[in-house]
């Protein structure tokens, strides 16, 4: 019979240490080190909410249902952080920015690796729903100066809510997306649709959390962005629209006042015709300022 070490029996009052300790050869530290706070805060929450047996069963089932709620285009889990404020609070943590450099939000599940490159100008509403849009600004350094040959990737949801991937063959392929480059004067500027809340994914297991909690799945209207430019830092983010019912409840949690913009309704037929949209439409102005690029870890 092996003897046990001393202290490795199971005790209620010390069981995080417990755990921890037998972890004490792992060869990878980042690894023990995650493990050991997972296991410390982990413990310790089960302690508070000192739950029956059927409760933790519960629990398990849950994330059960979060793991089969996933495949190659639905990420249930990514869903639960998000709506836990997981995913705000690493993003807050990974991309601090410099004073003055504009803030970054969610990624979100819905952007796609290939978007075309279009001219600036270019009309992204390629269902021609919803209200005209003209989204224009530029992009520049913390000290205001252009940013000549940034891309801009772009993407929203159409005026139903949805985005060109959760209706395959009945959006159009990249209906409201595209990429942009930055003129000589860190300029760009494109046609969309003023876009309108709507429900995150909520037929799994996260929307019925939401449901239980009293929730509701909306998000406010936004625009998303992925700014990118040489010797930058890659800048992923949203602009929303301020009047929006849901911008003070976001499920996601990712609203920052900063990036609230500014949506102007022209009523003005002469441009308009030159910017070939519907009269009146909504514009839109709005700058990003990018951070220089953090030197690489060494
Ligand atoms: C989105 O804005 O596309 C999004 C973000 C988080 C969860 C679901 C959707
Ligand atoms: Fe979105």
């Amino acid at each position: 019979m092996i003897a046990a070490e001393k202290g490795a029996y199971f005790d209620e009052a010390r069981s995080a240490e417990i755990v921890i300790d037998r972890n004490a050869d792992c060869p990878d530290a980042r690894l023990a080190e995650i493990v050991a706070v997972v296991v410390r805060h982990l413990h310790a929450a089960v302690k508070e909410i000192d739950p029956t047996q059927e409760e933790w069963l519960q629990a398990i089932a849950f994330l059960t249902r979060t793991g089969h709620m996933c495949n190659d285009w639905r990420q249930e889990f990514i869903l639960l952080s998000d709506v836990l404020g997981v995913s705000m609070l690493v993003d807050a943590i990974a991309n601090r920015k410099p004073s003055g450099a504009t803030q970054s939000t969610v990624l979100g599940p819905f952007h796609v690796a290939d978007a075309p490159l279009l001219p600036n100008g270019a009309d992204i509403c390629l269902d021609g729903k919803g209200e005209p849009l003209l989204v224009r600004g530029r992009v520049t350094d913390p000290d205001g100066r252009p940013i000549a040959g940034a891309r801009l990737d772009v993407w929203q949801a159409n005026d139903e809510g949805f985005y060109d991937v959760q209706q395959k063959g009945i959006q159009p392929d990249f209906n409201l997306r595209g990429v942009f480059e930055t003129d000589a004067e860190g300029r760009y500027w494109f046609r969309a649709a003023k876009p309108k809340f709507y429900p995150i994914p909520d037929d799994g297991p996260v929307g019925q959390l939401l449901r239980r909690l009293g929730r509701h799945p909306y998000r406010p209207a936004h625009l998303h962005f992925i700014v990118t430019a040489e010797d930058r830092e890659a800048l992923t983010t949203h602009i929303f629209v301020p009047d929006d019912p849901y911008i003070g409840s976001d499920p996601v949690f990712g609203v920052k006042e900063s990036l609230i913009a500014d949506f102007v309704l022209r009523d003005d037929p002469a441009r308009a015709a030159d910017l070939s949209l519907r009269n009146p439409f909504w514009e839109v102005e709005y700058d990003f300022v990018l951070a220089p690029a953090r030197a690489a870890a060494g």
